[in-house]
């Protein structure tokens, strides 16, 4: 017998949508494999909120949206209700967060999770904001009101990088992180040295792809790789560095020769985010274009594929390469950590 859980999900952009549809069409396999059923009861949006206790079609509802661009004229909709209201009145098991990560000060998605923890709400959530600027606030709340507290999807998404710290480095200490953390600006990179396309091409396709941010200058000034690298330091070394801290040179107006070049030397060049600990404990890190020589564990990850080295103190160098760029792989790394709740509670 499946445990029903009731979902609101805050934001209902591209990786809102996609989460949407995945619940739906994994329906069965949550039912059988994790005995879960996971029911939508709530969708917050700026312009109004959907709420119905039974559950929304939330598969349609996703499709709709995006013919509409708005919830319309939708039967369950709350026009005045932002994603606050929705957190209070909906009764809900878990938030999912997927409002556009607002670095600065993580808002609205930081109130929409003080608000949920603080009702004993699990949040799952996508976005960097407010972790960024709240990590240790946010996850005294959550123990103290034992509940999970989960960001896979903010942390570079498909690509599993908190949770193989978390759970297969435990015990170890993480002393470096290194990490391709953007699949646009590694995605430019391969294009320019493998297919010979320019700069301003090669951000163009990563744009039609979806996998650049709405506004491309967080992904090539290595904004995006500092929000990330800045998130996995603090959760995973128990640094507390703001993206602020993260020196960071980006690879905007990247000249094709360049990347030859580097190329015919045989080098890869890649953007990595990095973080050390140094020996009187200190962590710092930075972002900046490398060249990296073929036998470098992360010289092989190509396209919008992602990866990440750890090297700790006992297991040494351990990395991981993969994950989908794009929403819907940034849902699925919602659904793991939604699963992932209450497989481990
Ligand atoms: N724009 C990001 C990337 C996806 O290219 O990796 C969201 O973090």
């Amino acid at each position: 017998m499946a445990t029903e859980i009731k979902v609101i999900v805050c934001g209902f952009g591209r990786v809102g949508r996609e989460f949407a549809k995945l619940v739906h069409e994994k329906a069965e396999r949550m039912r059988t494999a994790y005995s879960l059923d996971a029911v939508i009861v709530g969708i917050g949006e700026l312009n109004g909120s959907l709420h119905h206790t039974r559950g929304l079609d939330a598969a349609k509802t996703a499709d709709a949206f995006e013919r509409a661009g708005s919830f319309a004229d939708h039967p369950s909709l709350k026009a005045d209700w932002q994603g606050l209201d929705l957190i209070r009145s909906a009764q809900a098991d878990v938030l999912i967060e997927t409002t556009p990560t607002e670095v600065r000060t993580g808002e609205p998605a930081l109130s929409h999770i003080r608000e949920a923890l603080a009702r004993g709400i699990h949040v799952v959530s996508a976005n960097k904001g407010p972790f960024i600027r709240a990590y240790r606030e946010l996850t005294g709340l959550a123990r103290e009101k034992k509940v999970s507290l989960k960001i896979s999807a903010a942390a570079a998404a498909a690509l599993p990088t908190i949770d193989v710290a978390e759970t297969c480095l435990a015990g170890a200490e993480i002393l470096e992180v290194e990490g391709v953390l953007n699949g646009t600006t590694n995605f430019i990179l391969t294009r320019m040295r493998t297919n010979g396309r320019n700069y301003e091409e090669a951000l163009a396709e990563a744009q039609a792809l979806g996998i650049a941010e709405t506004d491309p200058t967080l992904d090539v000034e290595g904004f995006d790789t500092a929000n990330k690298l800045a998130l996995i330091t603090n959760v995973c070394m128990g640094a507390d560095l703001t993206p602020e801290d993260v020196e960071r040179t980006g690879i905007a107006g990247m000249s094709l020769a360049e990347v030859q070049s580097a190329s015919a030397a045989g080098k890869i060049m890649r953007l990595v985010g990095a973080a050390r600990r140094d020996e009187a404990g200190r962590v710092s890190a930075r972002v900046a274009p490398a060249l990296l020589p073929p036998d470098h564990p992360l010289a092989g990850v190509e396209g919008a594929e992602k990866g990440i080295t750890y090297t700790s103190d006992t297991m040494d160098r351990v990395t991981v390469v993969g994950g989908k760029s794009d929403p819907r792989g940034a849902a699925a790394a919602l659904l793991k950590d939604f699963i992932n709740i209450y497989r481990h509670s």
